[in-house]
């Protein structure tokens, strides 16, 4: 798919932030948009105002992807595009309480898991489908302040990269969005540290909605709203101690903000 006038589309996550602006761009281009979100007066807001459908509920347990998956796949006379959204930023290390860790691999990786094990078997009878990760810089980098969201959204790139290779020639489309800091209600709690890191290159949810149409148009499998995320990663890749290095001294600096 190279554009989403016409198509069935769901957004999980998407009464707020990106999805919402997702919803939004894609109901403005010709899209038929099923919004999704936990919260469901949140869901019906956006569907209300971009002339979709909200289904309501939590998109990453295994009887709510089910149910999101059926309800629209009725609602839209089958599924061409699933935006597996929704996602959660935890802070901490290794401290961080067990709860919070196992929320992030639910909501973080298990919901792609569970979307894709359902959609997967008819796209490939169909011979076409597509799928955009909403995973985040941190997926290709690190996340300062929170190693739950850093791992997890680490595994989401490893799933999305490993959909793609398996699945890409029997028609299944696999991208991965991976911002840095955008303005949404999960940019603002990320607190000080996530705004000294993250301010100066802070961008709308509406500038990553362009940047996933144009990803969209291109096929690629990394869409980058913040070119210069593309750089660091071959930083990463190609010295890694250098760039941990780095990485540390902005630790460094973090630590002596004030409220640290
Ligand atoms: N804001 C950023 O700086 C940034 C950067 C990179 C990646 N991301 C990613 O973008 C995605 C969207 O984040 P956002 O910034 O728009 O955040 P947001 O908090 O504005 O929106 C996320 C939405 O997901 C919903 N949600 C959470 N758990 C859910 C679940 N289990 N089922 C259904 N809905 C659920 C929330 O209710 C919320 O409305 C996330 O995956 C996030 O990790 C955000």
């Amino acid at each position: 798919m190279r554009s989403v006038t016409g198509a069935g589309v769901v957004i999980t996550g998407a009464g707020s932030g990106i999805g919402a602006a997702l919803a939004r761009r894609f109901a403005a281009e010709g899209a038929r948009v099923v919004v999704n979100d936990i919260d469901a007066a949140a869901a019906q807001e956006v569907a209300k105002a971009c002339g979709g459908e909200a289904l309501p509920g939590d998109a990453a347990s295994e009887a709510g992807v089910t149910g999101l998956i059926s309800g629209a796949a009725d609602l839209l006379d089958g599924i061409d595009l699933f935006c597996a959204n929704a996602g959660i930023a935890r802070p901490g290390g290794a401290d961080a309480a067990e709860l919070d860790w196992d929320a992030s691999w639910q909501v973080n990786v298990m919901a792609h898991v569970r979307a894709a094990r359902l959609l997967t078997g008819p796209w490939l009878e169909q011979g076409q489908g597509h799928l955009i990760y909403t995973v985040s810089a941190a997926g290709l980098l690190t996340m300062l302040g929170s190693a739950p969201y850093s791992v997890t959204k680490h595994a989401a790139l490893a799933f999305a990269e490993w959909m793609s290779a398996t699945y890409d020639h029997r028609g299944i489309t696999v991208q991965a969005l991976c911002p840095q800091g955008v303005r949404t209600p999960l940019y603002e709690s990320s607190g000080p540290v996530g705004h000294a890191l993250m301010d100066a290159t802070a961008i709308t949810p509406d500038a990553v909605a362009d940047a996933v149409i144009e990803g969209i148009a291109d096929g690629r499998f990394l869409i980058l709203p913040h070119p210069e995320v593309s750089l660091m990663y071959s930083r990463r890749a190609t010295d890694p101690d250098r760039w941990l290095n780095g990485m540390n001294r902005l630790q460094q600096r973090v630590e002596k903000l004030p409220d640290q």
